[in-house]
């Protein structure tokens, strides 16, 4: 039987890419098992999505742990009372200290709404409208000490159309969120990836030579 990667989610409002993970783990597809889904809000729907699959939850509010250090001991205490070895960040709207990122060195994922390093931080799919650019897309990535710098692992691409607003980008970037964000983490799963700087190898990755996108489409 494949090895089941345990995984910490951390998150903090909706929990739409966590629901994506939980899928995949039931449809047979992420060798994976959730120990423990951690908001730092009370209020992040995605809690209801963990308890409706009987995954354990627990709420640590940042705003009663102003320090950071200290807050993420308390991260770190829980994630290894339940012998979490990968952290999946799924909206989670916070820095992770130096202190965090070194004890889970390559061993903490983000999903981030965009083509990095094109457009990081936050509010990047209006931005990516406002710029013009043709394509946009989004990118699952280890965490560094640096906010959406780490090494990528998978990207997956869309386009952006004159009528895009916003959300409807938003919507577009998340359909493809949802696919690349438990294939990532079953390819650590598997063991195959490998960390050589800022560069991650796949082991027995297929390149398809041909693929492109070209927006608009030509039309000659
Ligand atoms: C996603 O757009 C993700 O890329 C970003 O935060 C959002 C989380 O959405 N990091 P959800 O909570 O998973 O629905």
């Amino acid at each position: 039987m494949a090895r089941k990667v345990a995984l910490g989610v951390l998150i903090s409002g909706n929990g739409s890419n966590l629901q994506a993970i939980i899928n995949a783990i039931e449809s047979g597809r992420l060798d994976a098992e959730i120990r423990i889904v951690i908001s730092n809000r009370q209020d992040a729907q995605g809690l209801a999505r963990a308890q409706r699959h009987q995954i354990p939850t627990q709420v640590i509010d940042h705003r009663s742990h102003p320090d950071r250090e200290m807050y993420d001991k308390i991260l770190i205490d829980t994630l290894q009372a339940r012998q979490v070895e990968l952290v999946i960040l799924a909206g989670f709207m916070r820095l992770l200290s130096p202190l965090f990122v070194r004890l889970y060195s390559n061993r903490i994922m983000n999903i981030h709404p965009a083509l990095l390093p094109s457009f990081p931080g936050l509010h990047v799919q209006k931005k990516a409208v406002e710029y013009g650019v043709r394509f946009s897309g989004c990118t699952v990535h280890f965490v560094n000490e640096e906010c959406d710098e780490g090494p990528i692992i998978a990207q997956a691409v869309v386009p952006v159309f004159a009528h895009d607003t916003e959300e409807t980008l938003a919507e577009r970037i998340l359909r493809q969120e949802h696919r690349i964000y438990p294939s990532a983490i079953q390819l650590y799963s598997e063991g195959r990836l490998r960390v050589t700087g800022r560069r991650v190898v796949i082991e027995g990755a297929r390149a398809n030579e041909e693929a492109a996108l070209v927006e608009p489409p030509p039309e000659t």
